[in-house]
């Protein structure tokens, strides 16, 4: 069935009030999020944040969010940690190998620096050697995952990339690089800040070891939650970078000399106490988005992304970089205007973009709640701009 595109604008109101284009750096915050955080923040102020049933509560609300984010990726539910991010799953995948001086880490240059950077970090304190394969925002995915597969080498150890580019939005066909470095006996990480919620991830069908992905971005979630998918053949041999209490296998499992037993679950690889009421929000939107069906979502996204790409393409000035095979992402340019000054002056006309830079680039988020008025404010702002000039 079709989405009702009017119900999820007036579930997401911030769409209401612009063009809202730009799930890639935060989506619209759905009501549904945000109406779990205002209970949960309710009820912290009024019943407290202990007593009878209180913490039982939010431990199951962690075990429902991890279900829910276990199905958004086709993963069990005891593959999957509760992170803060993206970034933290990638730090956590990076930090976690058993490297030795020599070995090699494969990725490209169009990462995010919440993937890059955990790689450069780790392989500086381990004598690792990272190889930066080159990609032009042009390049289509099989072109990619040819030049990745041809940059691994016996020594790789790990190639972190990223599932959609957030430079160019191609979407990376994950399996045939996955064989090649398992081959190697490697393994992969994947950068989901640009995929999830806005594609199918299907991670045993991918056949990657770490998956990690964001709340904010397509899951119309709040901040300051995310998911980490990690195989079960890797739980084993993940190193914890960092541990606490919600690592442990129960809360006595530890002793004076710092013994202590892991958790069996990716559990193991969360810490410490967090924003309960970010929880529940995450959940609340998850829900919403489980009952819209993410299938449907997938193919609106890809129809509206389609007619935006269209309609951008034919405005004389404009040139699409995006190759066909994307995601929400489309990457573009207009002849002879700065992409940050677009960016600053389409907002101000209410159309919602961002630049990108290094290449120079705009970038336009097409998600399942946005209709084809959106996209025609944007057309009518980059003639604005352009007439400007
Ligand atoms: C590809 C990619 N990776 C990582 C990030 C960082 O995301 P997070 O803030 O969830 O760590 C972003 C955010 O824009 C991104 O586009």
């Amino acid at each position: 069935m079709p989405l009702d595109i009017t119900a999820i604008r007036h579930d997401t109101p911030a769409t209401l009030t612009c063009a809202y284009l730009n799930a890639g750096t935060n989506g619209p915050l759905s009501r549904h999020a945000a109406e779990a955080i205002a209970a949960a923040n309710q009820s912290q102020l009024s019943a407290g944040r202990i007593g009878p049933g209180i913490y039982e509560k939010s431990l199951a609300i962690s075990t429902d969010l991890r279900s829910y984010f276990a199905r958004l990726l086709g993963a069990d539910d005891d593959e999957i940690a509760l992170t803060h991010h993206t970034t933290d799953g990638m730090n956590i995948a990076a930090w976690g190998q058993r490297y030795q001086p020599g070995d090699e880490i494969v990725t490209t240059s169009l990462e995010h620096p919440g993937g890059f950077m955990p790689v450069f970090a780790a392989a500086k304190r381990y004598g690792v050697t990272v190889r930066v394969v080159p990609v032009a925002v042009t390049d289509d995915g099989p072109t990619t995952a040819e030049k990745i597969i041809a940059a691994i080498t016996p020594r790789t150890r790990l190639a972190a990339l990223s599932h959609v580019s957030w430079k160019s939005g191609v979407v990376l066909p994950l399996a045939p690089i996955a064989e090649k470095i398992h081959g190697v006996g490697g393994l992969i990480a994947v950068d989901g800040a640009q995929s999830a919620g806005a594609i199918l991830v299907d991670v045993k069908a991918l056949d990657v070891d770490y998956y990690a992905c964001p709340g904010q971005k397509w899951l119309c979630g709040p901040d300051g939650v995310g998911a980490l998918y990690i195989r079960h053949e890797r739980l084993a041999d993940t190193h914890q970078t960092y541990v606490g209490f919600p690592s442990l296998r129960d809360g006595n499992a530890y002793d004076d000399n710092g013994n202590y037993l892991a958790g069996s679950t990716a559990k193991r690889y969360e810490v410490g106490t967090v924003y309960k009421p970010a929880l529940a929000g995450m959940l609340g939107s998850l829900r919403w988005l489980e009952a819209l069906g993410h299938a449907a979502i997938y193919a609106q996204i890809q129809a509206i992304t389609r007619h935006c790409r269209e309609t951008l393409a034919a405005i004389p000035g404009v040139t699409v970089y995006t190759p066909a095979s994307q995601a929400g992402l489309t990457s573009f340019s207009i002849d002879g205007v700065d992409p940050a000054q677009a960016a600053a002056r389409l907002g101000e006309m209410g159309v919602h973009i961002r630049s990108v830079s290094n290449p120079d680039l705009l970038r336009a988020s097409t998600s399942f709640y946005n209709d084809e008025g959106d996209v025609e404010k944007l057309r009518r702002g980059i003639e604005e701009v352009i007439s400007e000039q």
